[in-house]
C-alpha cells in the first residue's frame, strides 16, 4: 500500500488519487484491495478505537477508489466502501437501531472544491424552484437565496441521543450508520449531557446528534501521566474519547472528563424548525451544549475565510478540529437537495491538513535533563506537520519506545497538536527494513561517560552524576527559567556562554556573577548595558519568593504546585530541609514520590553545600505571610459556571482558581448555579442565568468572588 498524504503547508492540495488503471481486470484487483484495506481501516477505527492510518491516509485511499468507480461503474456494489459508512457494528455492546440513520459527509479538500460544492447546491435548488440555471451568470438573478452554517469538524466520537417527552431515553454510538452500540449509561455520566431537556413543552421526540471528545488539555494530562508511570500513551484525543466512551463500566466512563458539542438533529416528533441555526439555538436554551464558534454566512466566499481562520487558528480551541464544516442553513432547502447513499448533499466537510505525518526515524539519540532524567528523542527526516517543521520528538523514555516499537529506519507517524512537544505516535509496519534493530537505552551517559541507571520502579534512566556537564547547563536554564527565578538576561545561550568561559560552574555562582563585572565586560560583545541586564535580572531573581527558589533548585519531581503546597505547610528552606520524608508526606498535597525526592535531594552532601552557599548569597529563604496556612476553601458549597472569552483568564485557569477555593464549576447553568462569569460572547448560558435570576458577573466580578469569597456588592 502506498499511501497518497496531501502536503500539509497547502490546505488547499488535494489528496491525489492514484493514476486510475484502464484496464477493467487491473482496475478490479485494485478495487478489491482498497475496499479490503478500507474496511480493515473502518472496522480497526470504529470498533478497536486503534486505527492503522491516519485521516488523510483514509481519505486519499478513498477518494483513489470512488476514482476507480467513477472509470468502471460495474465496480460499484452495496458493499462497496463508498457505499457504506462507518464500521460493521461490535457485539460487545447491545445494538441500538438509529431513528434516523447516520450518514456520513462527503470532503472538500480546497477552495475550488468548496466552492464547486456551493455551486452544485445553488444548480440544485435554482432546478428546484424552476428558475433555468444560467451557465453564463455567476449568480443568476433569481437564484434562491442561500444561507450557509460554518461549522467546526470536531475530531471526536459521534454520538446519537434520543430524548422522549424530554427524557434521555437512548444515546448509541454510529456503527455502521444503521444500527450502532448503546452506550446509554456510558453517556449518562457525562456533565455536558442533561438527563432532562430544560424546556417547558418537550417534543415527544428528539434524535440529537453530536460528537464527544477529551478536552486536550485534559488528554496531554492523562498521557503525561501514563507515561510517567511507564504506561502506554494514547495515540490521540479521538482514541481516548473512544476507549473512555466504550468502557464496560460507565464509573470508568464517570471518571473521565467527557465533553459534548450537538451540532445536529434526526427524527423529530412534535417540534419543528425553519433553519439549522434556529434548531441550535434551540438545543442550546434546552442545556445541550452547541460549538460557540459557529457562524452564519451568506457567500461561499465568507465560508472559505472561516476555512482559513480556522485552519490557523485551530489550536486556539481546546478540542481537537479536522476541519470545517459547511452546511446549508435552510431546512426546506435541505430536504429539497436531499442525499446521495451516504451522505447529505446539503453539507460539506473541508478537512484541514492533518496534525499526524509520516517521516523516517534516522536515529534515536538520549537528553540527559536537569534532573539527571535520560530521555530519548527521535531525529527525524524533516517533515511538516499543520505548518511547522518537525526533526526531532521526544519518546519519553525506554519503555514508551518498547511500548510503541519504534526503531531505527523505521517509516514513522509525528504528531503535534497545539504547542505540545511533537511525539512519534508509532510505526508504519508495513514499511519496516528488515534489518530495523529493537531499540535500548545505552548504558552511558552521552555527555559525561557515568553510567545511566534505572530505579527500580521507575520508567526512567537517570544519569546520577551532579557534575555532569549536561546537567549543569539544563539545571541553570530551568533556574533563570519562566517558572522558576525568572531571571532576565540569562537565556540559554549567556547560560552556555557563562559555562563555556568558566564564570559558572554551579547554580551558586549566578549570584556571585556581581563580583565578576570585569571578567563579564570582557567578553566579546557585552557592553555595560548588557552587564547591567544580566547582574539586575539576577538581583530579581534572588529576591523571588521561597517556592521559585524551591522550584528552582531542580529537585526531582517538584513543580509550582507542590513548591506551593511545601511552602504552605513549612514557611522556611531551614524547615523544609529539617523535614522527614514521614513530616513531609503528611502535607496536604504532597504524596510519597515528592516527598522522598525532596528528602533525598536535601540530605545530599553536594545540596546541602549549595543550600548553604545560597543562603550565605541572600537568596530568599522565608516564605511571604501570604504564601502560608491552610488553602482556603470559601468557595465550598459555591457552584459556579465560566462562560465567553476573560482577558485575564483562559477558561480551564478560571477554572483551576475558584476549584482551588472549594467551588465546583460546571458547564451548564441551573437555578442551583451560585454564579455565572461571563466574559465576551457570553452565548445563551448568560441570558439563561438572568432568566433564572442567577446573579452574572464579569471578570472584575470574578477576581472580587476570588479575593473576598462572596459576589461583589451590585
Ligand atoms: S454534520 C449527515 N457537523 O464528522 C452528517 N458532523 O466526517 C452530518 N462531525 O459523521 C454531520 N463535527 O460525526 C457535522 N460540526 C459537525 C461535525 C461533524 C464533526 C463528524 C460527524 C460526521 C463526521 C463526518
Amino acid at each position: 500500500m502506498t499511501p497518497v498524504t496531501p502536503v500539509a503547508d497547502e490546505p488547499g492540495t488535494p489528496a491525489t488519487a492514484e493514476a486510475v488503471p484502464q484496464d477493467p481486470v487491473e482496475a478490479r484487483a485494485r478495487h478489491d484491495e482498497l475496499a479490503r484495506i478500507l474496511r480493515d481501516a473502518r472496522y480497526r477505527y470504529y470498533v478497536l478505537s486503534d486505527p492503522p492510518m491516519t485521516d488523510a491516509e483514509f481519505d486519499a485511499l478513498f477518494r483513489e477508489l470512488e476514482a476507480l468507480e467513477v472509470a468502471h461503474p460495474s465496480l460499484v456494489t452495496p458493499s462497496s466502501p463508498t457505499q457504506q459508512v462507518g464500521a460493521p457494528i461490535d457485539t460487545a455492546f447491545p445494538p441500538a437501531e438509529h431513528p434516523q440513520p447516520m450518514l456520513s459527509l462527503d470532503n472538500a479538500f480546497s477552495r475550488a472544491e468548496l466552492e464547486a460544492w456551493a455551486d452544485r447546491v445553488r444548480r440544485a435548488l435554482a432546478a428546484a424552484v424552476g428558475a433555468a440555471p444560467d451557465e453564463e451568470q455567476a449568480e443568476p438573478a433569481d437564484a434562491p437565496r442561500m444561507r450557509f452554517t460554518c461549522e467546526l469538524k470536531i475530531d471526536g466520537v459521534a454520538i446519537d441521543l434520543v430524548y422522549r417527552d424530554g427524557v434521555l431515553a437512548r444515546g448509541a454510538t454510529r456503527g455502521n450508520g444503521v444500527v450502532g452500540e448503546d452506550v446509554t449509561a456510558q453517556i449518562a455520566t457525562l456533565e455536558d449531557i442533561p438527563y432532562r431537556l430544560d424546556v417547558d413543552d418537550p417534543p415527544a421526540l428528539l434524535e440529537v446528534r453530536g460528537e464527544i471528545y477529551y478536552p486536550l488539555a485534559a488528554f496531554e494530562a492523562m498521557n503525561e501521566a501514563r507515561i510517567e508511570r511507564g504506561e502506554a500513551a494514547f495515540m490521540n484525543p479521538r482514541n481516548a474519547a473512544s476507549g473512555a466512551l466504550r468502557q464496560k463500566d460507565p464509573e470508568i466512563t464517570r471518571q473521565r472528563p467527557l465533553s459534548l458539542w450537538c451540532h445536529g438533529l434526526g427524527a423529530l416528533e412534535g417540534i419543528d424548525f425553519a433553519s439549522h441555526r434556529e434548531s441550535l439555538a434551540w438545543l442550546r436554551e434546552a442545556g445541550l451544549p452547541t460549538d460557540p464558534q459557529t457562524t452564519v454566512v451568506e457567500q461561499v466566499d465568507e465560508a472559505w475565510d472561516f476555512v482559513e481562520r480556522w485552519t490557523s487558528a485551530r489550536h486556539d480551541v481546546s478540542y481537537e478540529i479536522d476541519g470545517v464544516v459547511v452546511k446549508v442553513d435552510d431546512l426546506e432547502q435541505r430536504q429539497q437537495l436531499g442525499f446521495t447513499a451516504r451522505a447529505p448533499r446539503w453539507a460539506i466537510a473541508y478537512k484541514m491538513p492533518p496534525v499526524e505525518q509520516e517521516t523516517t526515524l534516522l536515529a534515536i539519540e538520549v537528553n540527559v535533563g536537569r534532573t539527571g532524567k535520560a530521555t530519548p528523542y527521535a531525529v527525524l527526516e524533516p517533515v511538516l506537520v499543520s505548518g511547522t517543521t518537525i526533526t526531532y520528538a521526544t519518546l519519553h523514555n525506554e519503555i514508551q519506545v518498547r511500548a510503541k516499537d519504534v526503531r531505527v529506519g523505521d517509516r514513522v507517524m509525528v504528531r503535534r497538536a497545539g504547542d505540545v512537544i511533537p511525539e512519534v505516535v508509532g510505526p508504519v509496519l508495513g514499511a519496516r527494513p528488515p534489518d530495523a534493530q529493537v531499540w535500548s537505552m545505552p548504558h552511558d551517559c552521552p555527555f559525561c561517560g557515568e553510567p545511566l541507571v534505572r530505579p527500580e520502579g521507575e520508567a526512567h534512566h537517570l544519569c546520577e552524576n551532579v557534575d555532569c556537564p549536561n546537567r549543569l547547563l539544563e539545571s541553570l536554564s530551568h533556574l533563570a527559567g519562566r517558572g522558576a527565578l525568572d531571571i532576565e538576561g540569562l537565556g540559554e545561550q549567556t547560560v552556555e556562554l557563562l559555562v563555556a568561559e568558566g564564570l559558572v560552574t554551579d547554580l551558586a555562582d549566578v549570584f556571585r556573577l556581581k563580583d565578576r563585572r570585569d571578567e563579564l565586560l570582557a567578553l566579546e560583545k557585552w557592553g555595560e548595558k548588557r552587564v547591567d541586564n544580566l547582574l539586575a535580572g539576577i538581583e530579581a531573581g534572588r529576591q523571588q519568593t521561597l517556592d521559585r527558589v524551591l522550584v528552582a533548585l531542580n529537585i526531582r519531581h517538584l513543580g509550582p504546585t507542590y513548591a506551593k503546597a511545601l511552602v504552605r505547610a513549612r514557611s522556611s528552606l531551614q524547615a523544609i530541609r529539617d523535614a522527614t520524608p514521614e513530616e513531609l508526606e503528611a502535607i496536604d498535597g504532597i504524596g510519597p514520590v515528592i516527598a522522598s525526592a525532596v528528602h533525598s535531594w536535601f540530605a545530599t552532601p553536594r545540596n546541602a553545600e549549595l543550600i548553604d552557599e545560597l543562603i550565605d548569597l541572600g537568596v530568599t529563604t522565608t516564605a511571604d505571610p501570604g504564601e502560608v496556612g491552610p488553602v482556603d476553601d470559601q468557595l465550598a458549597g459555591w457552584t459556579v459556571v465560566v462562560t465567553g472569552t476573560l482577558e485575564g483568564f483562559t477558561r480551564d485557569e478560571a477554572k483551576e482558581a475558584l476549584e482551588s477555593r472549594g467551588a465546583k464549576v460546571t458547564g451548564s447553568v441551573s437555578k442551583k448555579t451560585s454564579a455565572v462569569v461571563a466574559g465576551a460572547d457570553p452565548g445563551s448560558k448568560r441570558d439563561k442565568a438572568e432568566g433564572l435570576g442567577v446573579p452574572v458577573i464579569d471578570e472584575s466580578g470574578l477576581l472580587h468572588l476570588l479575593d473576598h469569597g462572596r459576589l461583589p456588592d451590585a
